[in-house]
């Protein structure tokens, strides 16, 4: 049997406060943690939502120095920005915090102490990365080369972005340094490491043992971790910024931030409450970490060992951690600007704050990496927003006005058809329960729907705007219905998107529910007057869409361009104008194309020329279809030797620009012009 817990902490991943919060994070964590935080209060539980800014680590010194301010600056910035931003979005976090608080300070190094001083550490001197230009040692971020697993050449020294794969300094390729560009050499310090593999014992029996139940991708994360061995892992860096190592001959020495910021969660505990300990103390409570998938090994593996070792805290009961979110089909990425930013989202799209939260959990990267694209935004928003829930309330409010003045008619008898579909909306609270308590929140979030899909037949159903003519004590009966089935709605939907759950209510001119009463068909008084009717959802129309397609093309050009910069090749040996002068160029335009049989590269095409028709293969068809390039006028060089490819005579070269991802372009006449003109 489940174990029966008398409290819930909820923990959300403490975002860097390096940069601002996109819909990755929103997706990964910040949605799922405040749907199940939220449905927790409803349900009357001893919960809290614990989160904050993560303000130490080698990115906010980074970002300090290119800015030319302090890193304190910087972190000031984006916590406001960030706290500011999730209000906005209404998640219910009982205390957003800081781990620059003094509160977070002294609690981490009284853990670091303890562990210290109880000689749960080991102390070792090895030799690390130093830049002698900016006098600092390199650690994580602040060294980059190639990635020994997949040839990136911009792998730091923690991670690589591009595989995923997890790295230290020393691995990889052609280090140097990310302060100065300079080679580093090798110098001596010491650090203080935690012998995880002391730990392996314990970390296989509680997570592969007894969390069986914890979702696969986590689950496999953790296995692969473990099966691979593990090695003591250092918890102090070489740093300025950060919190100091509390003990004697550490000058210039800082916990480690993956040490230091999940420890956030218990500072950010105390400073919500003088009653801290019993949330994490006690075995009764349970412990819920939301994280994203880059962050599985900190919260399953490290910190468990760093609460196991100081001993008196209880461990994680589920740490639910969902995939990525890409965008428009590319990755997320807060250095190329590939995101929808959450405090830009809230700007331009006021009052649709539920829509976000409605499309990012509906397509919440659960079980595998997801993509948002706004056309699928604006087809959920008017699909199903606008043309289900928004509807089916809608029609209920104004036609309760319409008919009855705004009283709440009463129920007469009920139909077979009636008790149906009040016995479906009764059935959606234990199926919403299980997918919420499960962290199946995109399902929990289509039987929130579901409450209001039913409703909505079963008004075109019932069809009262008909019936009121002939039988007009049977549409009593039928809007009774139909409000009680409103009022479900804003319980279901309330834990998803509460500002639109707040509206309903509004409308109802009603308190809120508990979750309990979901379900329930005496919700709403008869002779109730409920409130004035306003549109819970507006369409979206196309410009709208296209002005966010627009800003993401723009980004995408910037980011081409400069990745261009980086990457233009040196040009080539002088000519003299002769020689160009001996190169034939003509406009001509593609009359047929087809791929070569048994190749993957090559097309052969038939262009004129103006001087003639003639064959040309072309190693193209890995950038363009057949079909995309007959009719296009392109440029030729028309007196390159012929040469036979696969038994094919081709005559001649068409012109290409390849861009810095490795893209082939056409280069085209700018208008159409006649077959034959000469290029020079
Ligand atoms: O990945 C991140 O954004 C980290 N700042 C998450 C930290 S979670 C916790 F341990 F504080
Ligand atoms: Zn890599």
């Amino acid at each position: 049997m489940a174990k029966e817990f008398k409290r819930y902490l909820v923990t959300s991943a403490l975002p860097y406060a390096n940069g601002p919060v996109h819909i990755g994070h929103l997706a990964g964590v910040y949605i799922p943690s405040d749907i199940y935080t939220r449905y927790l209060r409803l349900k009357g539980c001893d919960v809290i939502s614990v989160c904050g800014s993560d303000e130490h680590g080698v990115p906010i010194t980074i970002k300090a120095r290119k800015e030319g301010v302090s890193p304190q600056q910087i972190v000031d910035r984006y916590h406001e920005l960030i706290k500011r931003s999730f209000e906005g979005l209404g998640m219910s976090f009982d205390i957003y915090s800081r781990t620059s608080s003094a509160t977070h300070a002294a609690t981490a190094s009284a853990f670091f102490r303890k562990l210290y001083d109880e000689g749960k550490f080991i102390e070792k001197t090895s030799m690390q990365y130093y830049d002698e230009e900016a006098q600092t040692f390199l650690a994580d971020r602040y060294i980059v080369g190639t990635c020994p697993k997949c040839g990136n050449d911009r792998a730091y020294g923690d991670q690589c972005e591009k595989c995923g794969s997890t790295l230290s300094p020393d691995e990889l390729i052609d280090p140097h340094s990310a302060v100065s560009g300079s080679v580093p050499v090798k110098r001596e310090t010491k650090h203080w490491y935690l012998p995880l593999d002391q730990y392996e014992g314990f970390l296989r029996e509680w997570i592969l043992d007894g969390h069986k139940e914890w979702k696969t991708n986590v689950y496999g994360q953790c296995k692969s971790w473990l099966d691979g061995g593990l090695q003591p892992r250092a918890v102090s860096r070489d740093l300025d910024w950060g919190i100091p190592v509390p003990v004697e001959g550490a000058e210039g020495k800082v916990l480690y931030v993956w040490f230091d910021a999940p420890i956030g969660y218990i500072s950010a505990t105390k400073d919500l409450t003088p009653d801290w300990e019993k949330y994490w103390k006690s075995e009764d409570t349970k412990m819920v970490h939301f994280i994203g998938k880059d962050n599985i090994v900190f919260h399953c593996i490290v910190f468990p060992s760093m609460l196991k070792a100081h001993g008196g805290y209880i461990l994680p009961e589920n740490v639910p951690a969902n995939e990525f979110l890409n965008l428009e089909g590319e990755k997320i990425s807060t250095s190329r600007n590939w995101a929808v930013w959450l405090h830009e989202y809230l700007e331009e799209f006021p009052g649709k704050e539920d829509v976000l939260r409605y499309v990012l959990c509906a397509n919440a990267p659960e079980t595998k990496d997801n993509d948002f694209t706004w056309k699928d935004f604006q087809a959920r928003n008017n699909n199903e927003l606008v043309a289900v829930l928004g509807n089916f309330v809608n029609r209920a409010l104004v036609l309760t006005q319409k008919y009855f003045d705004g009283v709440v008619p009463a129920c007469g008898e009920l139909t077979d058809y009636d008790r149906a579909t009040i016995a479906e909306v009764g059935a959606v609270k234990a199926s919403l329960e299980a997918n919420i308590e499960n962290y199946r929140f995109r399902e929990a979030l289509k039987d929130a729907m579901n409450v209001s899909r039913i409703g909505n037949k079963y008004l075109a159903d019932t069809e009262p705007w008909k019936v009121i003519k002939s039988d007009p004590e049977r549409v009593r009966t039928i809007l009774n219905v139909a409000l009680q089935i409103t009022a479900n709605t804003a319980i279901a939907i309330e834990p998803f998107m509460p500002f639109s759950a707040a509206k309903i209510l509004a409308m109802l001119a009603m308190e809120k529910f508990s979750w309990e009463r979901l379900g329930a068909m005496d919700l709403v008084e008869a002779g109730h007057r409920i409130g004035k009717p306003e549109l819970l959802f507006e369409k979206i129309e196309d410009d709208v869409i296209q002005r966010q397609l627009d800003k993401l093309a723009a980004t995408k050009a910037a980011n081409m361009a400069a990745e261009a910069a980086q990457h233009v090749e040196a040009q080539k040996d002088t000519i003299q104008f002769d020689d160009f002068q001996k190169m034939d160029i003509r406009v001509s335009t593609i009359l047929e194309a087809e791929k070569v049989a048994k190749t993957k590269k090559l097309l052969k095409l038939t262009v004129d020329t103006g001087i003639d028709r003639r064959v040309i293969v072309s190693g193209i068809a890995e950038h363009f279809t057949p079909e995309e390039l007959v009719g296009k006028q392109v440029l030729v060089l028309v007196n390159l030797a012929p040469r036979d490819l696969k038994g094919i005579t081709s005559s001649g070269m068409i012109l290409m620009a390849e861009d810095a991802s490795g893209k082939l372009r056409l280069l085209q006449p700018s208008e159409a012009t006649n077959n034959g003109a000469i290029v020079g």
